[in-house]
């Protein structure tokens, strides 16, 4: 199996994640320094403050990209990095850093396809309510303006948020993510002001820069499966879909508030702070939807005096699932990896697949799948992947028979170069192709950096890796 010439093969990260240089440069704090500095919030205590350094150290990762052979990095921005104050003034210094790395990532043949947010709202800006607020989203299209007039001439793909579904309900529900809320109709507003900030961002940046430059939107979309073929089961499993992924879809790509989801949420909210002509405001339909991917859900309708459950993402012990306590969900089933999470690399391919029976003719990307695993530095000096070839084979194969069912899938970003800050984890789970020793910051290929950067030259799976996998 073959991957077009066209296709492409990139990598992400994301500001927060990477990037380190917390207070240098006129970086103002963003709610993940605050999350961290919150007792409690981060595995170890660890915080986002060196993270990889690659604030510092990004022509070392720049030259790695470059020799694996790929052809695009998607990253962040740091908001609080180039507006300090969230709005306003730019910071020169911010704005010319990121120039330099588009620059040079140009220079080297790598595609730069920068994500506006992914997470780091600046602490200013959540004082003033956050996601909560309409302000926010306005304050999220201005920051876009700016981007596009400095960053227009280098930038190949614009992507305006990066799974608004963890913003609004991990930050703001569960609040196992920043800001650490847990208020259910503070996440259904977050939800709303997403979908605006979205829309008016990609207005804005299509104002600047004409049809010529894809607007990018990525999505973490929900694949669940109900227990049984039960109506309550099926019923159960298809509330999650209307809360984890209609709430987004149906504004974005078709200006409208999923009835369902105001059904399902009506004890919680009337959705009285959706405005007049909001909707057709959200209704930017982007041309590169981008699919997030890792595992999936097992759900089952909640029996009388049976526990509800948070879904694996609830280790504060409340659910991110607002208005689902009727909602059961499964223990995953193994094999799973470092993050607790299943494997159902065939549930990639129905999901594209999908995504593109509904909506036809849209283009797609992959831009985030990958997998966590507790690698070890052997003593041979290397790092040997097995679990991790074997997952991004499975996935990869998974996209390329998508793609042979007719999803027009034009790229694939493994989740990630780097190891790096996961979230809540802190440095706890591995997700990169490249090992990072927090002790040096020194950066190790893997193996199954290796495996991919034969893919991305060979094009093709069914020979990919054979040289060397196999000896290793
Ligand atoms: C996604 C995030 C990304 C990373 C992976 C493992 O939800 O977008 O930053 O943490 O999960």
């Amino acid at each position: 199996m073959k991957f077009a010439d066209d296709f492409v093969f990139g990598t992400a990260t994301a500001s927060y994640q990477v990037e380190g240089a917390h207070d240098e440069g006129g970086r103002t704090p963003s709610i993940w320094d605050t999350q961290c500095r919150t007792p409690g919030k981060i595995k170890n205590g660890d915080t986002g403050d060196v993270a990889c350094d690659q604030y510092h150290r990004w022509p070392e990762d720049l030259e790695i990209i470059k020799g694996l052979g790929l052809g695009a990095y998607r990253f962040s921005i740091s908001w609080s990095r180039v507006l300090p104050q969230g709005l306003g003034e730019p910071n020169p210094e911010g704005i010319a850093y990121y120039r330099e790395l588009c620059r040079s990532l140009k220079q080297a043949g790598i595609s730069p396809v920068v994500t506006l947010y992914h997470w780091d709202l600046p602490q200013v800006l959540e004082d003033r309510g956050g996601w909560t607020v309409r302000e926010t989203a306005y304050a999220f299209a201005d920051y876009a303006r700016l981007m596009a007039r400095e960053l227009g001439d280098l930038v190949d793909v614009w992507s305006t948020l990066n799974e608004p579904w963890c913003s609004s309900y991990l930050g703001y529900a569960s609040g196992v993510h920043a800001p650490g809320r847990t208020e259910p109709l503070a996440a259904l507003q977050a939800v709303h002001h997403l979908n605006l900030a979205h829309g008016l961002a990609a207005r804005a940046l299509r104002e600047e820069l004409g049809d010529e430059v894809p607007v990018c939107l990525t999505l973490n979309l929900h694949v669940t499966h109900p227990l049984t073929d039960s109506a309550e089961d099926i019923a159960a499993a298809r509330k999650i879909d209307v809360v984890g992924n209609e709430a987004f879809l149906m504004p974005v790509m078709e200006g409208v508030l999923s009835p369902e989801l105001v059904e399902i949420t009506r004890e919680v909210t009337d959705w009285g702070f959706v405005q007049e002509g909001d909707l057709e405001l959200c209704h930017q339909v982007p041309d590169i939807l981008g699919v997030n991917y890792y595992s999936t859900s097992t759900v089952k309708a909640r029996q009388e005096g049976e526990a509800s459950t948070s879904g694996g993402h609830g280790e504060t012990g409340v659910s991110p699932w607002v208005a689902c306590d009727d909602v059961v969900f499964l223990p995953p089933e193994g094999p799973l990896t470092a993050m607790g999470w299943n494997q159902e690399p065939d549930a990639l391919r129905r999901l594209l697949v999908q995504v593109s029976r509904r909506y036809p003719g849209q283009e797609l990307m992959v831009t985030e799948n990958g997998a966590a695993f507790s690698d070890e530095v052997s003593s041979d000096g290397q790092v040997h992947d097995p679990d991790r070839v074997a997952y991004l084979r499975q996935h990869l194969t998974a996209v390329a028979q998508a793609v042979e069912e007719g999803a027009q899938v034009t790229g694939y970003f493994l989740w990630s170069l780097l190891d790096n800050f996961e979230w809540s984890w802190g440095y706890q789970k591995r997700f990169g192709m490249v090992r990072v020793d927090y002790e040096t910051l020194e950066r190790t290929p893997k193996d199954s950096a290796k495996w991919y950067a034969d893919l991305a030259r060979s094009r093709d799976l069914d020979t990919v890796g054979e040289d060397w996998v196999a000896g290793a």
